[in-house]
């Protein structure tokens, strides 16, 4: 079994121009399939919203649903580098909040690191106050969902020179705050090397090129399992949807004509001189 990979593990894969592998995962089942295919950091993001819970954005997700998902995907994959998503409004009030609630990510579900939205004054504050009080916290940069309003949709960022300017001064802002990594989202590929270029922690991407120190999918996109909108960065390796589509039509057609169960396969077997005694005994009541 692979020993859990460290903050210090990220720095030298990264120093030794290794690209780091990061992928959600929300319940135990599939972080146990990710452990074993050596992910080296999974995300719970509260994209668990969308994905698994079925709403139409990550706002209504909330601190005891991340608990629960996060502690589920710590059972499923002991030794990896966890990351939990910090969820809207268990952050932004202030600093004393975020400090509790990442403390709640770190005590209650046993997370590596909490990862939180935004590049101003409040988020890189909250940053500084998480990473003073000892725990690893992710910085997210870029398209950042908790703030579409703010953007006008969940669109992509910096795509001017001085809203990529932008990015990359603050994700040095976000790195002197104490952040141990930067995820940079829904950025074109110049402005994600300009940020990973001028850097000194990992920066991951997800939809930011192949220049980031490392790659962040959404397990349920890359999987072909989530269908209500696809994002154009995502590619698809596989068709879970596809499959469990044929595996529940092919159950339903076996139920209804008979053929599933096979008494001889999918059966507890019994003596038959003890059915012979129940034959009698129901004939004799
Ligand atoms: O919640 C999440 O999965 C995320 C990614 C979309 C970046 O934050």
């Amino acid at each position: 079994m692979a020993k859990k990979k460290t903050i210090i593990d990220f720095r030298k894969m990264v120093a030794e121009g290794q690209k780091i592998v990061y992928l959600t995962g929300y319940d135990y089942l599939t972080a146990k399939y990710e452990e074993r295919a050596g992910i080296d950091m999974i995300l719970v993001g509260d994209s668990l919203g969308n994905v698994i819970l079925g709403h139409d954005s990550t706002f209504p997700v909330t601190m005891e649903d991340m608990i629960m998902h996060c502690k589920a995907v710590r059972r499923g994959a002991p030794n990896t580098f966890v990351v939990g998503d910090m969820p809207f409004m268990s952050y932004q009030l202030s600093d004393e909040e975020a400090v509790a609630n990442a403390g709640r990510f770190v005590k209650e579900a046993a997370m590596d690191c909490v990862k939180l939205e935004g590049v101003n004054e409040a988020a890189i504050s909250r940053i500084r106050a998480i990473a003073d009080a000892g725990m690893l916290v992710m910085g997210h940069i870029g398209l950042t969902p908790q703030f579409s309003a703010q953007m006008g949709g969940n669109k992509a960022q910096g795509k001017s020179a001085e809203a990529a300017l932008k990015l990359v001064e603050a994700a040095k802002k976000i790195e002197e705050a104490g952040a141990c990594s930067i995820l940079v989202e829904g950025v074109p590929a110049a402005v994600g090397k300009a940020i990973t270029e001028q850097a000194g922690i990992p920066i991951l991407g997800i939809g930011a090129g192949s220049y980031c120190d490392g790659q962040l999918l959404i397990f349920a996109d890359m999987v072909g399992y989530f269908d209500d909108f696809t994002p154009k960065f995502v590619k698809k390796y596989g068709d879970v949807g596809g499959e469990l589509l044929r595996s529940f039509t092919a159950y339903a057609e076996e139920v209804r004509n008979g053929t599933f169960p096979d008494d001889s396969i999918h059966s507890y077997k019994i003596k038959a001189d003890e059915v012979e005694a129940l034959e009698k005994s129901l004939k004799e009541k």
